[in-house]
């Protein structure tokens, strides 16, 4: 086995089958809190930390007006060619989503798995949140997910995810290293394994993630007041049930919507 140690956003094509295999509840559950959230139409939509653009790609195929930036400058290329490949006429472009502006405001705009909480510290979300309230029009909406810390109940240390194109392997498995709610920092430890018939790779990595527990999130909110809270979900992405928040929840999805 080779190891290789570097950025787990380096791979696009691995990031992709493993998290790009299991789009569609996302996509679905996306397309109807639009619908449900938004006053008024939505055509024109924006993803900030977009990586390969799994989700965006769907969304410009299906008619909407897409848009995305991300700090990976591989994932963005791959995004950008796949957005060629299916003749999607998206724009998307290197940036940090703490720091952009757009050149007209959107319709809405989502950030499904966990991305904002690579912003580290509390001026950098509190600024990705004031970016986004001026890239989205009034009445519109921010879908944003994440995992919270449970204030209650033991938090999950570890998730692993294994997807398959012909020959190809890849499992990725994500582990906590070490979670220091004081400094509300989470250090976790990556690998993917990549196989075919003729090699296994290893790479592997480590990600930092800032810490959130419930009345965190809601304090940043409140300093945030261009946002309302239009309802939260989970990641079982079922559009029909409001989920409320609660000492134990750990997965959730914000319905942000610009005042
Ligand atoms: C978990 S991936 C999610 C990618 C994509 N949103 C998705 O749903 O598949 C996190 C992404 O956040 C990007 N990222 C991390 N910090 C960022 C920042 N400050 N600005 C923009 N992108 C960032 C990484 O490069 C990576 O592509």
């Amino acid at each position: 086995m080779e190891t290789v140690r570097g950025s787990m956003y380096d791979f696009p094509a691995y990031y992709d089958l493993v998290y790009g295999s299991d789009w569609q509840a996302e996509y679905h559950f996306l397309c109807g809190s639009f619908q449900r959230y938004a006053d008024g139409p939505v055509r024109r939509v924006f993803e900030p930390a977009c990586g390969t653009g799994r989700l965006l790609f769907r969304l410009g195929r299906a008619g909407y007006d897409v848009s995305g930036l991300d700090l990976n400058p591989r994932a963005v290329e791959y995004c950008r060619r796949r957005f060629v490949r299916h003749g999607v006429r998206g724009r998307v472009w290197t940036g940090d989503m703490a720091d952009f502006e757009l050149p007209r405001p959107v319709d809405a705009a989502f950030n499904m798995i966990n991305s904002f909480r690579h912003l580290q510290d509390a001026a950098g979300a509190r600024r990705h949140l004031e970016r986004m309230a001026r890239a989205v029009r009034r009445g519109g909406v921010y879908v944003l997910g994440l995992h919270l810390t449970p204030t209650q109940g033991v938090p999950t240390s570890e998730e692993s995810w294994e997807a398959r194109r012909g020959h190809l392997v890849v499992r990725t498995r994500l582990w906590v290293k070490r979670r220091d709610l004081r400094r509300r920092l989470e250090t976790c430890g990556v690998t993917y394994d990549v196989v075919t018939p003729s090699r296994h790779l290893r790479l592997t990595d480590e990600v930092s993630f800032r810490t959130y527990t419930w009345a965190q999130l809601r304090r940043l909110l409140r300093e945030v007041s261009a946002w309302e809270l239009a309802a939260t979900h989970d990641f079982s992405y079922d559009l029909s049930v409001a989920v409320p928040v609660t000492s134990t929840s750990e997965d959730l999805i914000l319905v942000l919507r610009k005042k």
